[in-house]
């Protein structure tokens, strides 16, 4: 079974936030275990308690990017948000689909989850760093 893993490049994942990179190598390593868990067959309930995990920390960690940009005024917030929330709805809902009848759509979800994670730290998340660095605002 094709294994999604996703491997931290610090020249393109670090954003220089600290608390931020903490939290995305944290989201990383979570989509990681998933897919060691589906590639291994794991059992239903174990894969369906990760995925809700995951599905937790990212919208925690959502809620506290969108106040760390409103707290610096950062200009994309209202659309940064939409796209924050566009993701967690698409997950929420294929994990809908996912029971024991259809426990093969765990690699469909891991493989939606692991490439939202990759794409939106590349390029949403980073434009808050670049609107950071061009302002000279530091922010941990
Ligand atoms: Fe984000
Ligand atoms: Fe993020």
């Amino acid at each position: 079974m094709q294994k999604f893993y996703l491997v931290w490049d610090e020249s393109r994942h670090a954003l220089g936030i600290p608390s931020i990179d903490a939290e995305h190598r944290g989201l990383m390593a979570l989509v990681n275990e998933l897919s060691e868990l589906v590639a291994h067959g794991s059992d239903f309930e174990q894969a369906r308690r990760q995925m809700e995990k995951i599905l937790d920390f990212a919208a925690d960690h959502f809620r506290r990017e969108e106040a760390l940009m409103r707290r610096h005024g950062f200009p994309g917030l209202e659309q940064h948000a939409v796209e924050h929330e566009k993701l967690l709805h698409k997950a929420t809902t294929l994990m809908e689909t996912y029971d024991p009848e259809h426990a093969d759509r765990a690699v469909l979800i891991t493989a939606f989850l692991t490439d939202c994670a990759e794409n939106h730290i590349l390029h949403e998340d980073r434009a808050i760093s670049q609107y950071f660095a061009e302002r000279g605002i530091r922010a941990d």
